[in-house]
């Protein structure tokens, strides 16, 4: 048995929530390790959502992470619904007040390793076998093994920030938790190309063929997806074709004035919903994707597990300074109230946005029938709005 080490948190996964929490409890002073299973290379190779909202700008502003997001970052007023061959233009700004700012979430990542490297945080990248024990102890301890053989390491407490498919949840006996899990039957076909966005603000469009998404990360550089089937391959769509298709589902400015270019990324990510319940274990506290999962329509992924983050990093930071656990037991209910919140939108935005076989022509004469609801009603465009730029925290 190897010699066990000390820390105050263990941290499991060097994903954005990972890293954030290692971040805010670094900055706070305490004490802090993350294991992650895979390179930091494979970590910023996954490509995800990018669109942030007001308060995750905010949060990485006022913890120093706000240099390259401010240079780089595009401030966006509002979006745009495609439907019926025409765009129909959000505004937020003159609805909310507010704005996002779409900076990839890979990017986030990456500004999130520098200040960890800066600040001389310990990373352990390509920790196998991850094994959380007796969190529902007062001695919780995280082991593991690497090219440099077994490790154990005692803490006062375990972040389980490891993802939807991470050690963490599965290690809670099932007596304790509970799940809530929908798993949509399209999936979204997404490429990244070195081409300038079709349109300065993001398109969603609702087609009789399926959805599609116009999205982008700088102004050279696109982000586009359509909806597709779970059973197709990535392999069985050429560029091409992802052009020819996504054309056909946009209005026809927006087909014509496409520029289109090689892809430098594409694959097919499927879509959930998925909550587990409580989000606290003894000593174990789960955060971000661990938690839950939402369709990315609207992009909520990053910005929930930002807020589960930022509720986290005070609590644990006010039981290990101040000695009150006021936080830690409000931490599950706290952010459960946000992700059903977050739940419910983006699976309202799916749901009116994308193809539902199933729900035949009545269906789509509904989803019609909201569309131009929304688009029509102040009260109604207000609401997709105040929920796409986040909705505010209740206790701040
Ligand atoms: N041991 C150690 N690390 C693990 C293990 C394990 N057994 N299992 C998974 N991990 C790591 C993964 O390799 C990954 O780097 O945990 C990390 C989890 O990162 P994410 O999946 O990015 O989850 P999270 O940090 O919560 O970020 C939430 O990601 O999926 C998007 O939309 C979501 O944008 C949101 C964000
Ligand atoms: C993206 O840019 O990848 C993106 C943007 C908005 C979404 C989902 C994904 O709703």
């Amino acid at each position: 048995m190897p010699t066990p080490r000390r820390t105050q948190v263990a941290i499991i996964g060097a994903g954005p929530s990972g890293l954030l929490l290692g971040h805010l409890l670094h900055r706070a002073g305490v004490d802090n390790v993350i294991l992650e299973r895979r390179s930091a290379e494979y970590v910023l190779g996954r490509i995800r959502a990018g669109v942030l909202e007001q308060t995750t700008v905010d949060l990485l502003e006022e913890t120093g992470l706000g240099a390259r997001m401010r240079r780089e970052g595009l401030v966006h007023d509002g979006v745009e619904l495609s439907f019926g061959g025409a765009r129909h233009r959000i505004d937020f700004v003159a609805l909310t007040g507010k704005r996002v700012t779409v900076y990839g979430q890979t990017e986030v990542t990456h500004d999130l390793m520098d200040a960890r490297r800066a600040f001389g945080g310990e990373t352990v990248y390509e920790a196998l076998d991850v094994a959380l024990h007796d969190f529902d102890g007062v001695t919780p301890r995280v082991t593991w093994h690497d090219a440099r053989g077994e490790h154990v390491l005692d803490c006062d407490f375990i972040a389980g920030c490891d993802g939807y498919h991470g050690v963490s949840r599965a290690g809670v006996p099932a007596a304790s938790i509970e799940t809530y899990e929908r798993v949509y039957r399209f999936g979204w076909l997404g490429i990244l190309s070195d081409t300038p966005p079709v349109s300065p603000e993001l398109i969603y469009s609702n087609h009789a063929r399926g959805f599609a998404l116009c999205s982008m990360r700088s102004p050279t550089r696109s982000r586009y997806y359509i909806q597709c089937s779970i059973d197709e391959h990535v392999d069985q769509w050429s560029d091409d074709a992802f052009w020819d298709e996504l054309r056909r589902r946009l209005d026809p400015h927006a087909a014509e004035t496409m520029v289109i270019g090689p892809s430098i990324e594409k694959s097919i990510a499927p879509l959930r919903s998925f909550v587990a319940e409580p989000m606290r274990f003894g000593r174990l506290f789960l955060a971000g994707d661990a938690a839950h999962i939402v369709p990315p329509t609207g992009a909520k992924g990053l910005n929930l597990a930002v807020a589960d983050v930022r509720y986290l990093a005070n609590a644990l930071i006010e039981a290990l300074a101040e000695r009150s656990n006021a936080g830690i037991d409000h931490y599950s209910e706290r952010c459960l109230r946000r992700v059903w919140k977050a739940e419910r939108f983006s699976w309202w935005f799916t749901s009116l946005t994308h193809r539902f076989p199933e729900t035949g022509a009545i269906g789509q004469k509904l989803q019609r029938a909201e569309l131009d609801y929304l688009v029509s009603s102040h009260a109604a465009s207000t609401a997709m709005a105040e929920n796409y730029v986040g909705l505010p925290f209740e206790d701040s």
